[in-house]
């Protein structure tokens, strides 16, 4: 949250200088999925004289308003977080704000905003349970691989789509390069029956057989909630039923759930994360089915500290991603101090790849393969499998890359050096070798020369460029001209 709280009106048009209607109050916007979901959004508007200032409250948060612009009676405000950003331009007409929501990565949609009679509603909180040590559930001992519908579909997806992703990962190579897991991320989410079952909605009429579907397919099946009362695109979530869906994901054949934790903001404090963590970690050791239990809480109160002591195998570090260099450069680059933290089983997440989503060269994406895979991440691919282009499939499906993730030392690596806007990273592989990664964070072409003395090496026997697939003859100096934002990925044998 980096812009400031009070935003200036300014007063655009002479001749109508003043605002046609004080917005001071509470807003509330409903967009209606075609899955038939309702989803809210709050305005907290405060209106002074010329000044306007308030908050926008999502379901999984609260941003002030930013950049306010009046003009008669149309409105501009934002709001912003980290790699995200919201641009509203509204109208006022008859009582209601128009609007039009403009998202960071160019999607747009309309709302109607309408003053709200009452605030967010936010259920009582339930008791949490007493801290204990939840056992290891033995899965991930090697970072988690799959796709994940978020990136490229975000509320657009559905069982077709799910269905064909599987039929492309067992064709096109993928699962045969080890992705196996196939999650489907936010908004399947229907309603509960009288009884506290969750049901999906009517994207997903029959989750088992979806799920059986998926398996069929030589894959696994993966699902998303939140121990808040609603997820972050304001579906329903676990919150009180946290020990029935654990069971119910069971039922379906789910071997892995992403938690996040969205509305819970509202219900709990960052200090009580560990216990609502172990909530569900409880719960789906007590449902019988090994499931893979991955923490989404962008790294809030050091969950790296605790993440293995409420049964996660992996936790993400940072907040959301984003196809371009900015975003992949804050999640990947940032991991260094967190090495220690990951080990086989329990593994670091900055968050899903973005590779052949389209914002990104291919110098960039292999830049982000690189990174992710000397950070022993997860690699779980977010873009459009149906259709991939050769270009992308090479990167996401180079076997000594992924070999180089997925190596059986589990150990992360980090940076050992910098030169102006060159980075090295060194990961220790079981056996001895050693994976060096050599970026080029700059916009410049970059021309390396550093001696393996200066980075605490000897000469390596043997020096295999990963993404080329070729041996290089080895010499005293690491040698290479690098292009803005490519990498050059080398494993290095050492006698
Ligand atoms: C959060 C998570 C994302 C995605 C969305 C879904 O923003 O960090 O990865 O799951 O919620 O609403």
């Amino acid at each position: 949250m980096k812009n400031s709280f009070l935003c200036a009106i300014i007063l655009l048009c002479c001749t109508n200088p003043l605002v046609a209607e004080d917005l001071t109050g509470t807003w509330a916007s409903v967009h209606v999925a075609p899955d038939g979901n309702r989803s809210y959004t709050y305005f907290d508007l405060v209106q002074k004289g010329n000044e306007l200032s308030g908050i926008v409250r999502f379901p999984w948060g609260d941003l002030p308003l930013i950049e306010c612009a009046i003009s008669g009676n149309r409105f501009h405000f934002a709001a912003a977080i980290d790699n995200a950003r919201f641009d509203y331009n509204s109208q006022l007409v008859n009582g209601a704000l128009q609007m039009t929501l403009s998202y960071h990565d160019g999607r747009q949609t309309t709302l109607l905003a309408e003053r709200a009679a009452s605030g967010l509603v936010v259920p009582p909180k339930i008791p949490l349970p007493a801290l204990h040590a939840v056992p290891y559930n033995g899965l991930a001992a090697r970072p988690p691989m799959g796709w994940n519908s978020w990136n490229h579909f975000h509320g657009d997806v559905d069982d077709a789509i799910i269905r064909s992703t599987a039929d492309a990962m067992a064709a096109n190579g993928l699962r045969e390069a080890g992705y196996s897991y196939i999650v489907i991320d936010d908004t399947w989410e229907g309603q509960r029956d009288p009884q506290g079952v969750i049901h999906p909605n009517k994207k997903f009429p029959d989750m088992k057989a979806l799920a059986d579907y998926v398996h069929s397919k030589g894959l696994k099946f993966g699902i998303y909630s939140t121990p808040g009362p609603k997820t972050c695109a304001d579906y329903e979530g676990s919150y009180g039923h946290e020990e029935q869906d654990a069971a119910t994901f069971a039922a379906w054949g789910v071997d892995y759930l992403k938690y996040d934790w969205c509305s819970a903001f509202r219900i709990y404090a960052n200090s009580e994360m560990r216990a609502v963590y172990q909530k569900m970690g409880d719960a789906l050791q007590a449902s019988g089915r090994p499931i893979v239990y991955s923490l989404c809480q962008s790294g809030k109160d050091n969950v790296w500290e605790w993440g293995p002591l409420v049964g996660g195998n992996l936790w993400r570090t940072t907040d959301d991603i984003a196809d371009n260099w900015k975003a992949i450069s804050a999640n990947g680059f940032s991991q260094d101090p967190l090495a220690e933290y990951a080990a086989p089983g329990h593994w670091n997440d900055p968050d899903m790849l973005e590779i052949g989503n389209g914002g990104m060269t291919d110098d960039e994406y292999r830049s982000h393969m690189s990174l992710w895979a000397i950070l022993a991440s997860p690699l779980m691919a977010g873009n459009d499998l149906r259709s991939v282009k050769a270009s992308v499939l090479s990167i996401l499906a180079n076997k000594e890359v992924i070999a180089i993730d997925q190596d059986a030392l589990g150990k992360q690596g980090g940076r050992i050096k910098r030169i102006e806007q060159v980075e090295i990273w060194k990961r220790s592989l079981a056996g001895g070798d050693i994976a060096i990664a050599v970026f080029n964070r700059g916009n410049d072409v970059a021309k390396v020369s550093v001696r393996w003395s200066d980075l605490q090496l000897s000469s390596p026997a043997k020096v295999r460029d990963v993404w080329e697939e070729k041996n290089l003859i080895p010499a005293k100096e690491l040698q290479t001209v690098l292009k803005p934002h490519a990498v050059l990925m080398m494993r290095l044998q050492m006698n």
